[in-house]
């Protein structure tokens, strides 16, 4: 069938519209590079794995951030509007800028610093075991209304990838990691639920700002009323 796709150009702050024959179970991704191999050699965007591993084809799909090559045309309204995500600076078309996602880890020391033990396993919740599977996206922050306007705040992405190392007992430094979490101002969350709405890995970043949250306030590193903590029923 043809279906109507709306891609956003930056070069000429457009967005420029193909019919392009396409089955259901092509992805976003199968799009571009056919948009890409008939229509236009000059789009650009950016994929690797084509298997939701790498984190590197997010874009913004009928105003959603998703990965490209895990969105199915069958899911998704028509048209089918394509556009850079939000929240990152744009390099050329649908390719963003993701040191801006990297400068937020390292300002946070969000990185494994293992003690000299041998110790190999231990016990800990399964949100934080599965918050090990990030594979850092950044969808999360791109939807995050704080992130773009404060510079200084972490990001759900480092506040999830700092979480497992405050829990993780082969990490030397988990005392200074939640520390970090403190300085990332992670109380100016407003538990919008963004982040977890749109996490491809339904690793739901809320929920673990609001576990580290509980803990800073149980070790009086941040007082109860300045913490934006909601309570939804
Ligand atoms: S819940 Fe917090 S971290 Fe997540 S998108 Fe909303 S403001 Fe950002
Ligand atoms: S938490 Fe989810 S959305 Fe955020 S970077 Fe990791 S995998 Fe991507
Ligand atoms: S191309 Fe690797 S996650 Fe989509």
């Amino acid at each position: 069938m043809l279906i109507r796709v709306k891609l956003y150009r930056n070069h000429e702050s457009l967005f420029k519209e193909f019919d392009v024959a396409l089955e259901p179970n092509h992805t976003v991704l199968d799009i571009l590079y056919t948009l890409k191999e008939n229509y236009d050699p000059t789009l650009s965007f950016r994929s690797m794995c084509r298997a939701g591993i790498c984190g590197t084809c997010g874009v913004k799909v009928n105003s959603k951030p998703v990965l490209a090559c895990k969105t199915k045309v069958g899911e998704l309204e028509h048209p089918i509007t394509i556009e850079p995500l939000d929240n990152l600076p744009i390099i050329k078309d649908l390719v963003v800028d993701h040191s801006v996602l990297m400068e937020r880890l390292k300002k946070l020391r969000v990185w494994y610093e293992p003690l000299g033990s041998n110790l190999q396993t231990f016990k800990t919740n399964p949100m934080v075991d599965k918050s090990f599977e990030c594979i850092a996206c950044g969808l999360c922050d791109a939807s995050c209304p704080v992130f773009l306007t404060n510079q200084d705040f972490g990001g759900p992405m480092s506040f999830l990838r700092i979480y497992k190392l405050t829990q993780d007992p082969r990490h030397s430094k988990r005392e200074d990691s939640l520390l970090r979490v403190k300085d990332g101002h992670l109380q100016l969350c407003t538990h919008c639920k963004n982040c977890s709405m749109v996490c491809p890995l339904g690793l739901m970043p809320e929920s673990i700002i609001k576990f580290e949250e509980a803990e800073l306030i149980k070790k009086g590193l941040i007082s109860q009323n300045l913490s934006n903590s909601f309570d939804f029923f």
